[in-house]
């Protein structure tokens, strides 16, 4: 077994880990919004309001904190306009599948949803295809209290009261699929745009900029040459983990090799570097770190599910998806300085979901039992630590980790990627002793996901993986995710 040291001071926390960093994404995209989250009223599927009581009650459980919606590539085609009000205008889902949606989940449905999960709103709006004018309507309409037109066309909608908006993203990969835009002409965009993004209810809300697609330095140099903290309050980034780095050819979900399985890893762990890199730009215009940075679309993308529509993006979700989910996680909370959200691709049914569901059947997949696992980072104080641990293969950590402190209590959440040889981690306070130490484990071989007939494959145990004679020690089986809180 190999051995790994980590030295922490107990006083010492560097910055807060917002609960954001825990989000998730819901596009309307394949079966994350329509037979997904949503099953409409008169379905036999238990709902509230046509909104699955199960998948509420499972996001409730993971202490879901912010949503994003209605995309993605979606959000630079939806008119929100034709998805209020008892006629709905159906429209083309032109970016995933090519198929008519009837735009029964719109505006009011998404808010919903958010008031069941007690969780932020998150509204990326149409910059690629709408206008200045349709954007200032919408915020009227959802946040005004008074008696504007936008606000009596609510009220007579059935809702008398606004709702509350967190966050406002204007423009999604506005260098991509929302415009094509070089960086400069966004910005100059964007400028414009969000002079009139006017909350009438959340004097807080955050706006967020299009940030760069993944190491696109540039992107970001121009933009934090351009938007101001009176702008800007987050620029976002987009990052996924693709298995072969090859976007023809992305690998399968549940069948890899070894060597693509570390390669899956390597390229999840490219996301410290990015952040890295992307926060040395930013500390140059804003030192102060008022603008954020919002990872508002991460995970691992396969090919689809064999017998799937290719445009619905429908993937099975193994152990290694926790794996990934764990390293994402702490590199979050470890850059929690810069990073004050971050949102998982995607809620359900897409790219790296939690719930999977087959018409009545609900599954949790093993990227939902890492946020169970990683609950008590939400709104801690990232503790400083300092790591010398073993590598795996040519440069690959064996271990990755983040410690937090909230009150009294510390969590310490800790993965070992190697397949084949778990690891000593001796735990070393500058002052005081580790006490009431709990833990529990996720851990699976590689490959093991959790289906419908089988819901519960991989799933959380208690661990008593360690000991305290001389040194406080935690043993990390490989391939697992640990969770160990404790006192100092
Ligand atoms: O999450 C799927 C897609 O990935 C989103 O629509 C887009 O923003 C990104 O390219």
């Amino acid at each position: 077994m190999k051995t790994a040291y980590l030295k922490f001071c107990p006083d010492k926390t560097l910055s807060h880990i917002s609960k954001e960093i825990y989000g998730h994404f819901s596009e309307h995209l394949g079966r994350c919004i329509y037979n997904g989250i949503y099953v409409g009223k008169d379905s036999k599927i238990p709902n509230t309001g046509g909104i699955r009581n199960d998948v509420v009650s499972s996001l409730k459980e993971i202490g879901l904190p912010v949503l994003r919606w209605p995309g993605g590539c979606f959000a630079d085609e939806y008119h929100w306009k034709n998805g209020v009000g008892d006629k709905r205008t159906p429209m083309l889902n032109s970016n995933w599948g090519g198929i008519v949606e009837d735009n029964s989940f719109g505006t009011h449905e998404f808010f919903s949803l958010c008031e069941m999960l007690d969780c932020e709103a998150y509204l990326a709006a149409n910059m690629g295809s709408g206008s200045v004018s349709e954007l200032s309507r919408w915020l009227e309409y959802i946040t005004y209290d008074g008696d504007s037109p936008s606000a009596l066309e609510r009220k007579s909608n059935g809702r008398e009261k606004p709702w509350r908006l967190k966050y406002l993203g204007i423009g999604n990969e506005s260098w991509g699929c929302g415009g094509s835009m070089s960086a400069q002409s966004y910005c100059d965009t964007y400028r414009h745009y969000q002079t009139f993004a006017k909350n009438y209810s959340t004097p807080d809300m955050m706006k967020i900029a299009c940030g760069p697609n993944a190491d696109d330095y540039s992107w970001t140099e121009t933009l934090m040459q351009n938007l101001k903290p009176w702008h800007t309050d987050a620029i976002s980034l987009h990052y996924y983990t693709i298995p072969t780095g090859d976007w023809q050819h992305k690998g399968s979900a549940t069948s890899f090799s070894d060597e693509e399985y570390y390669d899956t890893i390597r390229s999840t762990l490219y996301m410290d570097e990015i952040i890295t890199k992307h926060s040395a730009i930013m500390d140059k215009y804003d030192p102060e770190s008022k603008i954020k940075l919002a990872v508002d679309e991460w995970g691992c993308w396969y090919d689809v599910e064999e017998g799937t529509n290719p445009g619905f993006l429908y993937q099975q979700n193994t152990m290694r998806d926790a794996i990934v989910a764990a390293i994402n996680l702490n590199i979050f909370n470890n850059h929690s300085s810069r990073v004050s959200m971050a949102n998982l691709a995607q809620v359900m049914n897409v790219l790296q979901a939690v719930l999977l569901s087959e018409g009545e059947k609900l599954v949790k997949t093993p990227t939902w039992y890492v946020f169970k696992l990683f609950l008590t980072h939400h709104d801690s104080e990232l503790v400083k630590t300092s790591l010398a641990a073993p590598e795996i293969g040519d440069n690959l950590p064996m271990l990755s980790l983040s410690l937090s402190k909230k009150g009294e209590s510390f969590l310490l959440s800790v993965s070992n990627c190697s397949l084949d040889e778990d690891c000593s981690l001796l735990l070393d306070p500058e002052h005081g002793c580790i006490k009431n130490a709990q833990a529990q484990i996720l851990t699976a071989d590689k490959d093991v996901y959790n289906d419908f007939d089988s819901p519960e494959r991989v799933s959380i145990s208690d661990y008593d993986g360690f000991s305290s004679d001389s040194a406080f020690t935690l043993t990390v089986p490989k391939r697992s995710v640990v969770s160990l809180s404790f006192e100092v």
